[in-house]
């Protein structure tokens, strides 16, 4: 029985998913069970939830564009809507071939980001699939790689994604006048199409709308923090693999430092 719950609960993108652009680039496919996204050099490929969620936990299996990825930008994000908008960011920029992926995490709240923190992964993210996890609760957003916590962004006294409802969004496209090396290294169209994979795709979350049915058998993630082995493993990231906080950039902010920096934990 808690196994055909579990089945029931895990995801299916013809259930859960609109392609939004691409057209035949984006691909659902094994049932519903995969997804993958390319790129070529007409056009990317992406596609968005149907549901909009106010809360919850999201997780999504990826495995990056191999080889020669460089100019790419594979995502997986949270947006609301329209102006002052709040968005959840997971990017990743690719690379030419034997050089790191990087990890690009920000938040909007209202309108208004500059919040980056940017890793290296610490596995190779075009190998395998691996689970990349938003927690996003009333008092914080937590980043998660196969569960270990790389970013926290805490609610306290500063504006915070908490009333706009938020749909899922992914896509592949083409960002060579900036992603990778500063826009120095350009998308090599030769070795198009790029692919990226989606698998797993599943909303513990707060559904917003006429259906709302609940998808919250398990609420743990609305009071989850970080525990002290959770907060030991996001020292090591940061300790390791961390390579931009804006937390530290003093010359971005000649005004002072945003107020969470002040106050966050994990710098
Ligand atoms: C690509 O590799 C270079 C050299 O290792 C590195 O400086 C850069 O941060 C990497 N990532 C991107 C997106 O450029």
């Amino acid at each position: 029985m808690s196994c055909l719950l579990a089945a029931a609960l895990a995801g299916n993108f013809y259930d859960d998913m609109d392609i939004t652009f691409g057209n035949q680039r984006a691909k659902i496919f094994n049932n519903g069970q995969d997804l993958s996204l390319s790129l070529d050099h007409f056009s990317g490929s992406g596609f968005q939830s149907k549901h909009e969620y106010l809360f919850g936990r999201f997780d999504m299996q990826l495995k990056l564009v191999p080889g020669n990825s460089a100019g790419t930008v594979t995502t997986f994000y949270l947006s609301s809507q329209g102006a002052g908008h709040d968005e959840i960011d997971f990017e990743f920029l690719g690379n030419s071939s034997g050089n790191p992926y990087t990890i690009h995490t920000n938040v909007y709240a209202q309108g208004k980001g500059d919040k980056e923190q940017q890793f290296r992964p610490w596995f190779d993210p075009t190998a395998a699939f691996h689970t990349y996890t938003i927690v996003w609760n009333s008092q914080r957003i937590i980043f998660l790689i196969d569960n270990i916590s790389i970013r926290v962004f805490e609610a306290s006294g500063v504006p915070f994604p908490n009333r706009q409802p938020m749909r899922v969004y992914a896509s592949l496209w083409n960002a060579d006048d900036w992603a990778t090396q500063g826009g120095r290294v350009k998308t090599d169209w030769t070795k198009a199409p790029f692919t990226a994979s989606y698998r797993k795709f599943n909303a513990n979350a707060n559904k917003v709308g006429p259906d709302q049915t609940s998808e919250n058998n398990n609420q743990a993630w609305s009071t989850q923090g970080l525990d002290a082995a959770g907060r030991n493993r996001i020292r090591w990231v940061h300790a390791n693999y961390m390579i931009y906080n804006y937390c530290t950039d003093n010359s971005r902010f000649p005004a002072g430092l945003p107020p969470e920096c002040k106050t966050s934990k994990f710098l």
